[in-house]
């Protein structure tokens, strides 16, 4: 590490202590909130996360309890937060974490069914003790900026690693709060960056990638088909395509999707959450 990178991690570290944000899954420690905060967080702001994180964690305090629940009784909880997947495969990695125990390295945790390599890395980091970095889109725009190149690759695995300072854990959630307060995508407030002095410019504005629209997407059925389910089950068709208004044609495509996904099953026509 450089003392340009020292200088400009003491900087962010201490801002950190004082501007940091107070998240329900921070600091605790435990792998599990770290993976249940995580998992959540993938496309979905930190705002509309913290109520079903609260309410996740009354339910289900340890990875041993979400690992005894039925899948449809998951979903019932999970249900309006969006992307059923993540349900599931949070369910499932549970299963197997409470038989197995959590895997120590990144590349175990990786194996863990809705674990990627950003998530296993912010495990390693937040609840490990582990010295990584979790390089997220927020992640890749404020090293970018301060290198003053779009950094992708190998070249973004080095920059973060060089700009990594210990605590590790702190370091990252520095790295996040700085960029979804100060470094934002869109006008960042660079006047108010306790880390200006070192950083090439705001001029790298990266491309994100949109997330598809929602209005009329099979991601909106299949939404509202689980909350349907979740409401009153099982349910025919013709019962689906009255409870959420949406076309037969649009309902027949979610229900095979959710079924080919293993959220729902059909029997005898009618449909239900599978446990
Ligand atoms: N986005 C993804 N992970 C996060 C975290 N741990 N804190 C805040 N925002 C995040």
């Amino acid at each position: 590490m450089s003392a340009l990178e020292q200088e400009r991690a003491a900087a962010l570290l201490s801002w950190y202590r004082i501007q940091r944000r107070h998240l329900p899954w921070r600091d605790t420690g435990s792998p599990y909130d770290v993976l249940v905060s995580e998992i959540m967080l993938q496309q979905t702001q930190v705002d509309r996360v913290i109520p079903y994180f609260e309410r996740w964690m009354e339910q289900y305090p340890t990875v041993a309890d979400l690992a005894e629940a039925s899948l449809a009784e998951t979903l019932a909880i999970w249900s309006g937060l969006g992307y059923n997947n993540r349900c599931k495969r949070l369910h499932e990695t549970a299963r197997i974490v409470a038989g197995d125990g959590w895997p120590t390295s990144i590349e175990g945790l990786q194996e863990l069914p809705g674990v990627g390599a950003y998530t296993a890395r912010a495990i390693a980091a937040f609840a490990l003790g582990q010295h990584v970095a979790a390089v997220d889109t927020n992640l890749r725009r404020v090293l970018s900026r301060w290198y003053g190149e779009p950094l992708r690759g190998r070249a973004l695995d080095v920059a973060a690693h060089q700009s990594l300072a210990e605590p590790a854990g702190d370091w990252n959630q520095a790295m996040m709060d700085l960029g979804a307060t100060i470094c934002r995508s869109h006008q960042p407030a660079c006047t108010q960056c306790p880390v200006e002095s070192w950083c090439a410019g705001p001029g790298m504005i990266l491309d994100v990638p949109r997330q598809t629209k929602f209005e009329g997407s099979t991601r909106q059925v299949r939404g509202a088909v689980i909350r349907a389910l979740v409401r009153q089950a099982p349910q025919s068709i013709a019962e689906l395509v009255a409870a959420t208004q949406f076309p037969t044609s649009s309902v027949i495509e979610a229900t095979t999707s959710l079924a080919a996904d293993g959220l729902i099953e059909t029997q005898d026509s009618v449909v239900r959450l599978c446990d």
